[in-house]
């Protein structure tokens, strides 16, 4: 079984230098478990302090992005690439959060290259897939959650993904908005993945593959998902924002 995984995805919040390093200050005091690995995900502007303050107080926190643009250099003004975040110290990045193909259109097609320059560049890739409520309501869920796995990781060999991703399984209703799903329904879908991930890469590989949760993870529920034989981890948004409520999503 692979070592679970929590990620902190801090979004557009904890952007000040002072903020953030207060925030990373007090998680490198945290005890962690040697078999659960933790993550954060601050954004892009304060990557290099916080993991310069990682380094410095030799914390197994590992540092992810949220994003990565798809190329490695030239004319793409505001955009950041995949070296660029392995430079400042990333070993993780997100790709294809429901909030960049919502608010920023990003295709399938875009994602699984931006997979692949994370990949190229010597990273994990965390590859965010989930339906949105309408398209549960008509049954579609598993359809939709299929294509984005399939389309995701066109070109992607079994030792590459062994390795090299990670998947987060979020679905839409359930982000920010307090709704939970039910860990049987998440446990569903991430069996759904696993079986998915076992026709294209085999079982040995899709056994290595984690497969996180996400969307309105809290401490009163890390536990009950954690029991979830096919959850291997959480990706967190809000209750990554205080201490508090993420060290017991850590320590729980
Ligand atoms: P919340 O935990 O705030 O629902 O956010 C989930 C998420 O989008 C993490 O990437």
């Amino acid at each position: 079984m692979p070592t679970d995984l929590i990620i902190g995805n801090w979004k557009m919040h904890k952007g000040l230098v002072t903020e953030a390093l207060a925030l990373t200050e007090a998680l490198i005091s945290l005890p962690l478990f040697p078999e659960r690995e933790v993550a954060i995900a601050p954004p892009f502007t304060v990557l290099f302090p916080v993991a310069e303050r990682l380094r410095h107080g030799k914390s197994q926190i590992k540092l992810s992005a949220q994003n990565v643009h798809s190329e490695a250099q030239g004319a793409y003004t505001g955009e950041i690439s995949a070296t660029m975040l392995a430079h400042v110290g990333c070993s993780l990045v997100l790709v294809g959060h429901s909030e960049r193909r919502i608010l920023f259109s990003e295709s399938d097609e875009f994602i699984n290259r931006k997979l692949l320059a994370v990949i190229a560049a010597g990273m994990r890739a965390v590859l965010c897939v989930g339906e949105t409520l309408q398209e549960r309501e008509r049954g579609q869920e598993l359809q939709v959650v299929r294509g984005q796995i399939e389309k995701g990781l066109a070109g992607v060999s079994p030792i590459v993904a062994r390795a090299g991703v990670v998947i987060a399984y979020e679905p839409i209703w359930a982000i920010g908005t307090g709704k939970t799903a039910f860990p049987r329904a998440a446990q569903e879908m991430h069996a759904f993945i696993k079986e998915r991930l076992t026709v294209m890469y085999g079982l040995s590989v899709a056994n290595a593959i984690r497969i996180l949760y996400g969307g309105s993870v809290k401490p009163e529920n890390i536990r009950e998902l954690m029991e979830m034989p096919d959850i291997n981890g959480v990706l967190v948004g809000g209750a990554s924002l205080e201490l508090e409520s993420f060290r017991k999503i850590i320590c729980y």
